[in-house]
């Protein structure tokens, strides 16, 4: 992987990367569109740090001010989504390889779930990144034992780490009913989010390479608002944060 341009490392809201801002020595910091660009050496790579708010525009505003702007070899989206598969707990970590945007339907013009003017109905992560990021969260989940005491709050089994397709859109699911549609409609699917997607699709068009880790915060039901909150306030940031420092030692 190139070395010798910045990493970018981005989450929606600050709950999910607050333990890395406030672990990195900053360099400098750069208001764009409304956003804070943070640079700064964090375990000895240049990053470049920013919140690009949720959903699918404002990940996409993000990544084309990261692309243009801050010379990036790579983009690493990082925070926490709501399970779609059966097999996934609270608790455990998604490793994005593809990801669809599960509210786009231009149908018939164009097959629902494809963007139009794109070739299939899923975005790609960069296949080393994700390799990369799957070595990084296994690493990363060893040391959270000892870090984070999440078996009281979540009745947690032992964690996993899984890789597979992430759905995104400008949606919250919070619903057994939705989420099962989301199950039928893709199936095998892990995980869904409101930005992945968004930012694949930009770095596509840019060539940028992409990929997304995130920690399951929730199972997309109707406990999803409280899960999701009790997760983001307690635990999120301690997982990004190791794992972006394994995946900063790997690339
Ligand atoms: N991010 C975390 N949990 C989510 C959910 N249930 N729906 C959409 N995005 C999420």
């Amino acid at each position: 992987m190139n070395q010798s341009k910045r990493i970018a490392i981005v989450a929606a809201l600050e709950d999910e990367i607050a333990q890395i801002l406030s672990n990195m020595t900053i360099t400098e910091s750069k208001l764009l569109a409304g956003r804070k660009f943070w640079l700064a050496v964090h375990h000895d790579r240049e990053v470049v740090v920013v919140l690009s708010g949720i959903g699918k525009v404002a990940a996409a505003i993000t990544t084309v001010c990261l692309i243009e702007n801050f010379e990036v070899s790579q983009i690493v989206y990082t925070g926490v989504a709501g399970a779609v598969s059966e097999a996934l707990n609270v608790g455990d970590i998604v490793v994005g390889t593809r990801f669809i945007q599960h509210d786009m339907d231009a149908s018939p013009l164009f097959p629902r779930f494809v963007v139009p003017g794109y070739p299939t109905h899923y975005f790609e992560a960069e296949p080393q990144l994700a390799m990369n990021l799957k070595e990084a969260s296994e690493k990363a989940l060893m040391g959270l034992a000892n870090v984070v005491r999440f078996d009281g709050l979540f009745k947690l089994r032992s964690a996993q780490v899984h890789s597979g397709t992430v759905l995104s859109g400008d949606q919250f699911i919070s619903s057994s009913s939705v989420r099962d549609r989301l199950r039928r409609e893709h199936p095998g699917a892990l995980a869904v989010e409101m930005e992945g997607a968004a930012v694949a699709q930009v770095c596509k068009d840019y060539g940028t390479q992409f990929g997304m880790v995130r920690t399951v915060s929730d199972s997309a039901e109707e406990q999803a608002e409280k899960d999701f909150s009790l997760f983001l306030s307690s635990v999120a940031s301690q997982y990004s944060a190791l794992i972006i420092k394994e995946y900063l030692k790997l690339c």
